[in-house]
C-alpha cells in the first residue's frame, strides 16, 4: 500500500472506532487543565494509527500527541531534528477531544506525513460525516474521492472564517474578533483545527487562524489546504514550518486581510 493508502485506512480505521464512543460514558482525564483533557480513545486510537503506521513502514518515525505528553524530549527538540529524518508522522488521534467527550460532532483524525521537515501529505477524516480529506504534494486535494480547492471569494465580506482558543491565547485571541467581525461574513469556533483546514481547503471556509497551535494539530491539513491552491503561513504572513504555532491558513486572496486584522489586534 502507498503511504496515503496507509494513511487513509488508519484515520478511517481509529475514525469509526471513536465515532461509536462520542458523547457516551467517557472518562475524561485533565492534562495540563480542566480545558485540556483526554480519554481512553484518544491513546487507542493513537496506538492504532501507530501500529498500522508502523507495521507498513517500521523504519519511519512517529509523532503522535498523547505519546509526546509522556515523553521525556521536549517536543521542539522533536521537531528541530525532523529536518534529517527521512519520514516522520505526525499524527493527532482525535482532534477537537472536547467535541468528542461532549458528543458534539466535529471531531476529527487527523494524520500529516513529513520528509526531512516537509509536509508532503495530509489526511484528516471526520467521522461523523464520514468524510475524508486527503492530499499528496504536487497531486491535488481531494474529499471522498472528488477534487476540492478552496473558496474563489476575492473579499473579506464574501467569507466565512474560523479560529479556535488555546487556553494560554484565549486573552490574546479574543479581543481581535472585534477587527475580524467587522470585516468577514462569520465567524466560527468548530473545535478542531484540522478540520478548519479541511473546511478552507474544500472552501466552505475562507480562512482559519489560531495561536498556540502544536505539530499533531497542522500536520494533516497543511498539505490539504495547499493542493486546494490555498495559503498556510505563520500570523505575520511569514513562511510555515513544523514548529510554527501561530498561523493563518486561507484560500489566498483574504489572506492580507487576516494579516492586517491580526496587526491591529497586538498592536
Ligand atoms: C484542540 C483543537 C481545538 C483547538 C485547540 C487544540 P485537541 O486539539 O484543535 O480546535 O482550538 O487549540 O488543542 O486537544 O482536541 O487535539
Ligand atoms: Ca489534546
Ligand atoms: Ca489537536
Ligand atoms: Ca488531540
Amino acid at each position: 500500500m502507498s503511504y496515503l493508502e496507509i494513511a487513509c485506512k488508519a484515520a478511517k480505521e481509529a475514525g469509526r472506532m471513536i465515532r461509536s464512543r462520542a458523547g457516551g460514558e467517557l472518562a475524561a482525564e485533565e492534562k495540563s487543565s480542566s480545558f485540556d483533557v483526554v480519554t481512553e480513545f484518544d491513546k487507542k486510537a493513537e496506538q492504532l494509527i501507530r501500529a498500522s503506521i508502523l507495521e507498513a513502514y517500521p523504519d519511519h518515525a512517529f509523532l503522535g500527541e498523547e505519546e509526546t505528553y509522556h515523553s521525556s524530549r521536549p517536543l521542539h527538540e522533536v521537531l528541530e531534528a525532523a529536518v534529517d529524518v527521512p519520514f516522520l508522522w505526525i499524527v493527532d488521534p482525535i482532534d477537537g477531544t472536547t467535541n468528542f467527550v461532549h458528543g458534539i460532532p466535529g471531531f476529527t483524525v487527523s494524520i500529516g506525513l513529513a520528509c526531512k521537515g516537509e509536509l508532503v501529505l495530509g489526511v484528516v477524516y471526520d467521522p461523523s460525516r464520514d468524510e475524508l480529506f486527503w492530499a499528496e504534494q504536487g497531486k491535488g486535494a481531494y474529499l471522498n474521492g472528488n477534487p476540492i480547492k478552496v473558496s474563489a471569494a476575492e473579499h473579506a465580506a464574501e467569507c466565512v472564517i474560523a479560529t479556535g482558543f488555546m487556553p494560554a491565547y484565549r486573552e490574546l485571541n479574543i479581543p481581535s474578533l472585534a477587527s475580524f467581525g467587522k470585516q468577514f461574513r462569520g465567524i466560527r469556533v468548530l473545535g478542531s483545527a484540522a478540520l478548519h483546514m479541511a473546511y478552507v481547503a474544500c472552501g466552505r471556509l475562507g480562512a482559519f487562524w489560531q495561536y498556540g497551535l502544536n505539530a499533531w494539530d497542522l500536520a494533516g491539513g497543511v498539505v490539504l489546504v495547499r493542493e486546494a491552491g490555498g495559503m498556510v503561513t505563520d500570523i505575520g504572513g511569514g513562511e510555515f514550518g513544523l514548529s510554527v504555532q501561530h498561523i493563518i491558513c486561507s484560500n489566498g486572496k483574504v489572506h492580507p486581510a487576516m494579516i492586517s486584522c491580526l496587526k491591529q489586534n497586538v498592536q
